[in-house]
């Protein structure tokens, strides 16, 4: 590999339309921050961004959902992530916004720049225009079939189920997420992104380049480019964004992913006044941390954006996440099915690194994978209490059992014990090797294999049975046991920050340099080490079934939300039902009961005769409209007074999930009088 000087770090930055949860965590910032800790530890230059993606439809349509404005939403979620982050022990150097001056600049300025080279085409296109809220519909304001898997629910810009990208036109039955109406095209003017003209260069550096590439990273990456690559247009008619800095785009703003990548550069500038040593050296080794979503818009489109820019370093590698599941579903934050990281900071306050590690050990590297309640509180209990804990547990008690907390000199060592020692160094290989190929599960259990290899080592020599007869030998036992500890507490850093600060203030030791791990000697004799706290506490059932229980509450409230279809009534007779006679009946006139709010007073032609019907009907149909209209009317129901008018029958309504009432009405038009049977 190259000699990179330095390091240049980013995790995805999320959008700020609603808190953090697992799944971010576990594809993400977990990874992205073992990986920056690691490296700052083996003392690399490095800046590790990220921020909140505040623009974009998603923000739009949370704003439109809540009738708040759309900087009220991102004010709050950056608020809350920026928090939850920082409290969860996620060591960004910074984390910004894309709501910033200086990002508004830095996008608008890059895309100037690109205009000003002539690189955009200029085209006018037809987009889908919703009539009834009198605005274009950019990306997720648009849903339909997906043309490429054909499930529903695909959004403008992609599909969820089947990860294509797509254009809005593409979709199939499209529909208006603002109105629910279907949309017409119409003419706009936008800039597009010439992939195609990069296309050469992307089949090179990535197909023959970038073969170290996770394979699904990759694999994405080969068939987007097989599948030939189009110019993709980089603004939007949208009224929140950054505005498209040239003549002629009055209104329109950059598209979302135009400008939220640059938002690394922004960031970076709003960090250091060195920015351009990390983008613009290319010794500077560029990494970005993303979810599977995100691959297209890492591998392709930003590449081909600052190749087309020309001064800028290319990602080294994208170590992209497939996606993390919560017990068995999908996380989603539409539907509140998540572990949101500032509701787990609140009720399992002080066990961040659980998490990590559960994260971590389950991370969805390969493929998607299932964050279960029962699985953390197994890995906590079964590998950080029983291997981690156990082990520091019973080095430090005994120490201070033996020697007052004073680390004793070692004797001659057995050939077990030379093996033990050297075992470290050899650990700490793997651990790297690992890391280094962002194997990160597999790097967290060879560093968890150092606990594993205390254990044993206790187990096997067992100093509590020789304490009486062999003091000599114990002294060796346990210096060796506070040294494997000594050296755990730095090779478990990375992934467990706040336990590795607990080891160095157990053992009285200042943070042991990356290059010393793998040595014997990190505790002097005669040292004195402080007495053990807790390091991991065992995670009770009850505190499982809580979670459990909320996330039950969250299906049932789900559930109650999505179609309610009472029960089936009693069973009648077949004669209970001769009795009902049900009439196609055509409305002749209209009119609102005065001083109501609900009712109507219609006139009906019921073939047998013209008669009176009021109907609670008002607040879901205009009089004028429904003159004409055939209906179905239970004629032989006993007349009653509503409002002092005379009601003679009932017109049948169906009313649909949402309390709103439609006519049952005939496909076709039929005489009126037709009985229904
Ligand atoms: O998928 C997302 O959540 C995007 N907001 C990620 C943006 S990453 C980068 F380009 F800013
Ligand atoms: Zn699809």
């Amino acid at each position: 590999m190259k000699d990179y000087k330095r390091y240049l770090i980013t995790a995805a930055l999320p959008y700020a339309n609603g808190p953090v949860h697992i799944g971010h965590l576990a594809g993400v910032y977990v990874p992205a921050d073992i990986y920056v800790r690691y490296l700052r530890m083996r003392g690399r230059d490095v800046v590790f961004v990220c921020g909140s993606d505040e623009h974009g439809v998603p923000i739009t349509i949370k704003a439109r959902q809540e009738g708040v404005s759309p900087q009220d939403i991102v004010d709050r979620y950056h608020g809350i992530n920026k928090k939850a982050f920082a409290d969860f022990g996620i060591s960004f150097d910074i984390y910004s916004r894309t709501s910033t001056k200086i990002h508004a600049e830095t996008a608008s300025g890059f895309f100037k720049t690109l205009y000003d080279r002539g690189e955009f085409a200029e085209k006018v296109t037809q987009q889908y225009y919703d009539q009834e809220a009198g605005q274009f519909l950019a990306d997720r304001y648009i849903t339909g079939t997906c043309p490429q898997c054909g499930k529903e629910g695909a959004y403008g810009d992609q599909c969820e189920s089947c990860g294509s990208s797509l254009n809005a036109t593409e979709l199939k039955n499209p529909k208006s997420m603002i109105s629910g109406s279907t949309p017409v095209l119409k003419d706009t003017k936008h800039w597009f992104l010439p992939l195609d003209k990069y296309e050469p260069f992307l089949k090179k550096w990535i197909l023959e380049e970038n073969k170290h590439w996770k394979v699904n990273v990759y694999g994405q990456c080969k068939s987007w480019i097989d599948a030939g690559l189009q110019p993709r247009a980089v603004t939007r008619d949208l009224d929140w964004g950054v505005d498209v800095p040239v003549p002629g785009a009055e209104g329109k703003k950059l598209y979302v992913w135009f400008d939220a990548p640059i938002g690394y550069i922004s960031a970076t500038k709003e960090l250091t006044p060195n920015w351009e040593k990390y983008w613009k050296q290319q010794d500077t080794r560029m990494i970005h941390f993303i979810g599977k979503d995100n691959i297209v818009f890492h591998c392709i489109i930003f590449p081909a954006m600052l190749k087309a820019e020309g001064s800028y370093v290319l990602p080294e590698n994208v170590p992209a996440n497939e996606f993390l599941n919560l017990e068995g579903d999908k996380i989603s934050t539409s539907r509140n099915w998540a572990v949101w990281l500032h509701e787990y900071l609140e009720d399992f306050p002080g066990k961040e690194d659980v998490l990590r590690y559960t994260l971590c050990a389950n991370a969805p590297e390969t493929k998607d994978n299932d964050f279960t309640w029962k699985d953390l509180q197994t890995r906590n209990n079964s590998e950080l209490v029983a291997i981690l804990g156990n082990f520091v547990n019973r080095a430090i008690v005994l120490t201070h059992k033996y020697y007052e907390g004073e680390v004793p000199a070692r004797n001659e060592l057995t050939g077990f014990d030379k093996e033990t020692l050297d075992e470290i160094a050899s650990i700490k290989a793997s651990v790297e090797n690992s890391m280094e190929s962002f194997r990160l599960r597999e790097s967290l259990k060879f560093a968890m294999d150092l606990a594993r290899l205390g254990n044993k080592y206790l187990a096997d020599t067992e100093p509590w049975s020789l304490q009486k007869t062999d003091p000599a030998r114990v002294k060796t036992i346990m210096n060796i046991s506070l040294q494997i500890t000594a050296n755990l507490s730095s090779l478990v850093a990375p992934f467990l920050p706040v336990t590795a600060k607990k080891l160095e203030q157990f053992l009285n030791i200042e943070t042991v340099a990356w290059e010393n791990i793998g040595s014997h000697d990190l505790l002097p004799p005669g040292h004195t080490i402080n007495k053990a706290g807790l390091l991991f506490e065992k995670i009770e059932d009850d505190a499982i079934e809580k979670q459990l229980e909320k996330l039950r509450k969250t299906k049932e409230s789900n559930a109650e939300k999505e179609v309610k279809v009472d029960p089936q009534k009693e069973a009648i007779t077949y004669d209970d039902f001769m009795k009902m006679d049900i009439r196609i009946a055509t409305i002749m006139e209209a009119e609102k009961v005065p001083k109501t709010d609900k009712l109507l007073k219609l006139t009906v032609d019921t073939g047998i005769d013209k008669r009176t019907i009021v109907s609670g009907i008002a607040q879901y149909f205009d009089p004028e409209k429904i003159i004409g209209k055939q209906v179905c009317v239970l004629v032989n129901l006993e007349p009653r007074k509503l409002r002092g008018i005379e009601s003679q029958g009932m017109i049948l309504m169906a009313q649909d999930s949402d309390g709103s009432l439609k006519f049952v009405s005939p496909s076709d038009k039929v005489n009126p009088g037709s009985n229904i049977s």
